[in-house]
């Protein structure tokens, strides 16, 4: 179980949440919801014990296993295999039976033989007290299912892309989590953050089946409502309008209907405040006439314009968006062209001899299964990776715009000002600055270094920074990951109306049928093909 009381919680000088009490309980499957910079993520890295809360106490009982939204950084140098294993302390177990083995086989005195042999015996004992062999194929198997091959499982982490990398922590966590099933004890508190992200639509749905069998206790924050609404019996609502988080102990199509009529009778209580305060102006006009009324009617006109302005706060901090990429820079007919490009990692080879080129304007989509390459080719086209073989040949006026799934493109040191500025260099202040208010950046938060931002608000800098540079070829990866509703309907109505070129790797039917390609692009193979809507049914399963 896990208890907070009198939680406050700060980003800055905003406070995001305050006076609130959180309990986290075993058979509780809690859905943590909220627009993009609300505070989720900040009220799960408390909740986990990873960050400390400006006020209030926090209690844990029992394990919690955390999957933070972005990717881990730690010893990178391990296998991804032992990184899951480590969950039970396995993973060290085992690398000692390797070691026996080895010295079984190569050692030729035959004592020191026998004491390896007896070693390996005593080890693997051990290793089978512990339930190991079974923990060890359900490793895999939890592996299996979250699109981690085994060869994958070999590689230490640092080869590994961010995308994996998650999966490899979610893996552990669910691989500690399941011990219920070993015949240990139970109980774990698992604290997802966005644990879709990265997933094909098989883990997720495999994943929707771990969790909502899973009675230790879960929060879970997700922008995929179809999870929400198979896994969740509670709502935690975050208003940032509010800083208040409401409790809904209901499922996810109850809560949407909740959460309808609170909206409903919250409009029309502004609705109500903003006729008292008219009827307050008008009153105050007219005493203001009479000299010998003349402060009761400034106090009345100030009485109103207060209640105006709180209006007004509460609609700013719930804006959309209003996202548009502007014009892209001229080029020729086909700005980008690539022959023969082949990549491969050690002995793997991803893909060999793709052709393709990009006309001005043209919109195109990569296909291709979990490990196909897919953001290997973008990260070739866009020059931040060197093909084996084959070339890359910019045409007239290439000016590539690159979307990291992993928001590497941004510099996590530098303000989000700074991060567009070096892009444009040519563009006024005053236009960058309204471009970046079409992204919802303003105020305060220019100055705000980048890596500070949410997750949403990443994205949404990202994408800012690529337009702002009047790119006329997009190299999209996942653009969709970690914005809200509401944002994700405005990146994909820009990119709709966007008349560069685009080259998009997604998983998100919606993006797809936002862009209307006109062509698709087949990995590992390399097959080009006209675009038709059969091809959206292997959007979801790529
Ligand atoms: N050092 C800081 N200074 C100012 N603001 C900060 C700082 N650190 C975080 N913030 C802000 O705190 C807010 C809450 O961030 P948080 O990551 O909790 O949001 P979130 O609800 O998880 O959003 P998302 O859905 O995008 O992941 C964001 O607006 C973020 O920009
Ligand atoms: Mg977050």
């Amino acid at each position: 179980m896990i208890t907070a009381t009198g939680l406050e919680l700060r980003a800055g000088s905003r406070v995001l949440l305050s006076g609130t009490t959180l309990r986290v309980q075993p058979g509780d499957r809690i859905g943590l919801v909220g627009r993009n910079g609300a505070g989720k993520t900040t009220t799960l890295r408390v909740l986990a014990g990873e960050g400390e809360p400006y006020a209030g106490d926090l209690e844990h009982g029992g394990e919690v296993g955390y999957l933070p939204q972005d990717p881990r950084e730690g010893d990178l140098s391990v296998a991804a295999k032992d990184r899951v294993l480590s969950a039970r302390g396995l993973d060290a177990l085992l690398r000692d039976m390797e070691k026996a083995q080895t010295a079984m086989s190569e050692l030729v005195d035959d004592a020191e033989r026998d004491k390896a042999v007896r070693r390996y015996g005593r080890l693997e004992e051990r290793f089978a007290a512990l339930g190991g062999y079974a923990a060890e194929s359900e490793a895999a198997r939890i592996c299996a299912n979250l699109g981690l091959e085994e060869r994958i499982l070999t590689q230490p982490l640092s080869t590994l892309s961010g995308g994996q990398r998650r999966r490899v922590e979610l893996a552990r966590i669910l691989f500690a989590a399941s011990e219920a099933g070993a015949g240990g004890k139970s109980g774990t508190i698992l604290l997802l953050d966005e644990p879709t992200n990265h997933l094909d639509a098989d883990s997720i749905s495999w994943l929707r089946g771990f969790l909502k069998s899973h009675d230790g206790g879960l929060v879970v924050i997700s922008h995929d409502v179809d999870l929400l609404a198979d896994v969740v019996n509670k709502v935690w609502f975050l208003d940032a309008t509010r800083a208040e988080l409401d409790t809904y102990n209901m499922t996810w199509q109850r809560y949407l209907d909740a959460r309808a009529t609170d909206e409903k009778r919250r409009r029309r209580e502004r609705a109500n405040a903003e006729k008292k305060a008219a009827a307050l102006q008008k009153q105050a006009a007219k005493l203001g006439a009479k000299a010998t009324k003349a402060v009761a009617a400034k106090n009345m006109a100030r009485r109103a314009e207060q209640m105006l302005a709180n209006l007004d706060e509460e609609r700013q901090a719930d804006k959309v968006a209003k996202i548009k990429f502007p014009a892209p820079a001229p080029c020729g007919r086909t700005p980008l062209t690539a022959e023969g490009l082949s990549k491969s990692y050690g002995s793997l080879e991803i893909f060999t001899g793709v052709d393709l080129a990009i006309d001005r304007g043209s919109k195109v989509v990569v296909l291709g299964l979990n490990g196909a390459g897919k953001t290997t080719l973008l990260r070739l086209l866009g020059g931040m990776e060197t093909p084996d073989t084959g070339s890359v040949v910019p045409g007239h006026g290439l000016r590539i715009g690159y979307y990291a799934q992993e928001h590497e493109t941004l510099d996590h040191d530098a303000t989000v000002w700074e991060n567009t500025r070096h892009l444009a260099p040519d563009t006024g202040a005053q236009e960058l600055r309204n471009l970046l208010g079409s992204f919802l950046f303003s105020g305060e938060q220019l100055d705000q270094p980048a890596g500070t931002l949410s997750g949403g608000e990443k994205t949404r800098l990202a994408l800012a920074a690529l337009v702002s540079s009047a790119a006329n070829v997009l190299l999209l990866d996942e653009p969709t990951n970690n914005l809200d509703p509401a944002s994700r309907a405005q990146v994909l109505d820009a990119l709709h109306s966007y008349t560069g070129a685009v080259v998009l790797v997604t998983h998100d039917p919606g993006a797809v049928e936002a862009l209307q390609p006109e062509r698709v692009i087949l990995l590992p193979d390399g097959t080009e093909d006209h675009w038709s809507d059969d091809y959206l049914e292997l959007v979801q399963l790529a």
